[in-house]
């Protein structure tokens, strides 16, 4: 049976981090210039806190200045957005990301809003995703980033023409995904929870993205075969062996069933091991673009 190839994710995290902290190197020496990022945690998520204590310990490992901000559940919109416009208005800062989702009675949008467009190296602010939908220079959401280095990689640089489909249409992944698909040119369709005969969407696909969010939704039939397909779900799911589902052990798994899709995809992420670990290395990448437009550095 044939297999698809696995597109690694921690080898090319791991080439992409050594740029970026080459690139950091290079801006200290010539225009002592040091990238700083500050990440904002509000609250106790648990995997919340294990993506920001990453992104903490990979950017210092850049050669970054790094600032993590914890605060606890209970802190006041008004306080949150008041650490939001300290870190705009400090020079050494030049990336604020604010870990999502926030507790209940926080309002994110607000929050996002109000992150100085030129420091949003989540891409999220409007100015930034409506730069993006424009064609024009942008922050561009990390994920979806990560998505194309790793669709390049595998495809080569020229997508043109190509039928995409993206698997959901959230502000984080989906709809920036899909901008980033149709600026390289490929066919795209955004498919949805509402999206009639989803399997013979995903079948038309030569570049399928899941991002959903649905543990192992898009199964090996939905799968033209041969087509590249990219997973971007991190779900927990408890194991399907009864012994270790009874000691509550639980499995990451991706939007796409796996095993099924391996034996018709012709190239497939694997989840852990895929898009997760590319997030942090474009969050790094974003947070060097960022200084270099601050710092007016072609
Ligand atoms: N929570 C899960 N993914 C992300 C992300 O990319 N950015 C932010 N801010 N929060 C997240």
């Amino acid at each position: 049976m044939p297999q698809a190839q696995i597109i690694d994710g921690k080898v090319t995290a791991e080439r992409l981090r050594a740029e970026v902290a080459a690139e950091v190197a290079e801006l200290k020496a010539r225009h002592g210039l040091q990238p700083g990022l500050a990440v904002v945690l509000v609250g106790e998520d648990p995997a919340s806190q294990v993506y920001v204590r990453s992104k903490g310990e990979h950017s210092l490992a850049a050669g970054m200045h790094s600032q993590t901000h914890r605060l606890p559940a209970e802190t006041s919109q008004a306080d949150l957005l008041a650490l939001v416009r300290q870190l705009n208005a400090d020079p050494k800062i030049h990336g604020i990301l604010v870990q999502l989702p926030l507790p209940k009675g926080l309002d994110e949008k607000a929050v996002i809003e109000t992150i100085d467009p030129a420091k949003d190296v989540d891409g999220l602010h409007v100015v930034n995703a409506g730069r993006l939908a424009q064609g024009l220079p942008a922050l561009i959401p990390c994920t979806p980033l990560g998505c194309m280095i790793m669709l390049r990689q595998t495809l080569g640089d020229d997508l043109a023409g190509k039928r995409a489909v993206v698997v959901g249409r959230s502000v984080l992944v989906g709809k920036p995904v899909a901008q980033l698909l149709l600026a390289a040119d490929c066919t795209v369709t955004i498919a949805h929870s509402r999206t009639r005969d989803l399997p013979a969407v995903c079948r038309e696909a030569d570049i399928l993205v899941a991002a959903v969010g649905r543990p192992q939704m898009i199964k090996g039939d939905w799968i033209k075969p041969g087509a590249t397909v990219i997973d971007v779900g991190i779900n927990r799911v408890p194991f399907s062996d009864p012994v270790k589902a009874a000691q509550g052990k639980t499995k990451l798994v991706g939007d796409v069933a796996y095993k099924e899709a391996l034996a018709v995809a012709g190239a497939i992420t694997p989840v852990p091991g895929g898009v997760g670990l590319m997030t942090v290395a474009c969050l790094l990448q974003n947070t060097v673009t960022a200084a270099k437009r601050i710092a007016g550095i072609a």
